[in-house]
């Protein structure tokens, strides 16, 4: 055989990435492998017709396990108005295929919708995709910045228009880590109500909080009701469970199941994960990478102090998978992401994160979760090496030392 996926042809050299530091993806040791096979075990030795066949019925098929979206919205603590709780999730195939529903649900070509710039690009993509049109709004340490959204709103209502959906990834954002404080949640939802908008708030970092303050989820704040919150065990368990969940309203949840064509999420998967969650094997394996990814985040903030200096300003993320970094100028941006490459290290450049034109080739995001822990360090004093290289002499400024949380 021969031609691009060839096992017998080897990667280019530049190819040879061994410390994929792009990547926001769990340790694979970190697996429950033996937990989960019991789990598994139990599902198969009594796999029922609902399992294999799916249902009951096209609304079944559509909402996915029954069991599993009861535990998940026992831990959501979603309790509806005169429906089961159930009825407030719906499975999917991760939260990547919650975002592209919800998106079809509600957006329809020319229509506006918010994101965080920075922010998971895929969100961007989905929207213009189907026509609608992302509106920017910047971001500080404590979150999306309201008054800036507040000016679009005002914008758009002069034009005739309205906002369809803010999307926040308000716990731990991708790539920056940082949260929306819980003056900006409530004046979001205030918002949300005024100008009769959506906020979908994904979730998927929320459970891997290192330290910082515990900010609660918006559904569950006054005026949460407006929430459509988005959850997947991609970041926690393994991304190729594909299991992911929407919690919302349940006029809201039918709404999107009735744009569900793809006959429903995997129900054997679900009935393993409802038996995982509900023995507590879950919460216990949770504080296990918790307490694992800390170590990592430690060691990371140690190493680029130690091998990156002050070419790198950076802040100690609470939570999340990630640290978002910020070269002093004169450093060259894409050259240090080739020259990192070329030693093996991937990280994600800034472009990735905006949907615009450019100009944020000053900022990278590194992954710290996925990497084995004694590999890490060494990772980082590749980067060191790939920053050393790209300086240029004549330009190059240090940063200046900031708080305790902002230099590397
Ligand atoms: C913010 C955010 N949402 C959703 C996803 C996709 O998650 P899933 O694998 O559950 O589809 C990702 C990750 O890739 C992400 O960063």
């Amino acid at each position: 055989m021969s031609g691009l996926w060839s096992p017998s042809r080897p990667p280019a050299a530049s190819d040879e990435i061994r410390w994929p530091l792009d990547l926001g993806l769990p340790d694979v040791a970190t697996f429950p492998r033996s937990a989960f096979m019991q789990h598994l075990d139990r599902t198969l030795a009594g796999a029922t017709p609902p399992l294999l066949y799916g249902g009951p019925g096209r609304k079944g098929i559509a909402m996915g396990h029954a069991g599993l979206r009861a535990a998940l919205a026992e831990r959501a603590g979603v309790c509806p108005d005169g429906r089961s709780p159930s009825d407030a999730v719906m499975l999917t195939s991760g939260a990547a295929h919650a975002v592209e529903l919800l998106w079809r649900a509600f957006l329809d070509r020319g229509d506006a919708f918010a994101i965080e710039a920075p922010t998971w690009g895929a969100a961007i993509r989905i929207g213009r995709s189907l026509g609608a049109e992302p509106l920017a709004i910047p971001m500080d340490r404590d979150g999306m910045c309201i008054e800036v959204l507040e000016r679009e709103l005002a914008r758009l209502r002069s034009a005739g228009r309205r906002l369809k959906i803010v999307y926040t990834i308000a716990t731990y954002n991708t790539p920056t880590g940082w949260s929306l404080s819980l003056p900006r949640r409530q004046r979001l939802l205030q918002l949300a109500e005024e100008h009769d908008f959506l906020v979908v708030e994904d979730r998927v970092y929320a459970d891997l909080r290192y330290d910082g303050p515990l900010i609660p989820a918006m559904a569950t704040l006054a005026g949460g009701d407006r929430v459509v919150s988005v959850g997947s065990f991609s970041k926690t368990l393994a991304p190729a469970l594909r299991a992911g969940w929407l919690v919302a309203e349940p006029h809201l949840v039918d709404v999107v199941a009735g744009h569900r064509e793809d006959l429903g999420s995997s129900q054997l998967t679900g009935d393993v994960l409802e038996s995982f969650l509900r023995s507590g094997d879950y919460d216990t394996h949770l504080s296990g990478v918790v307490a694992l990814y800390r170590r990592k985040r430690d060691a990371v903030v140690t190493a680029l102090r130690a091998h990156c200096g002050d070419a790198v300003r950076f802040d100690v993320p609470d939570g999340g998978m990630f640290f978002w970094i910020e070269l002093a100028p004169g450093v060259d941006g894409s050259t240090v992401m080739a020259h990192a490459r070329e030693g093996g290290v991937a990280c994600r450049p800034g472009e990735a994160f905006f949907g615009d034109d450019g100009g944020h080739e000053q900022w990278f995001r590194m992954a710290f979760t996925m990497v084995p822990e004694d590999e890490l360090v060494r990772g980082v004093q590749v980067l060191g090496d790939a920053i050393g290289r790209s300086r240029s002499t004549s330009t190059s400024e240090p940063f200046r030392r900031r708080g305790r949380s902002e230099m590397g």
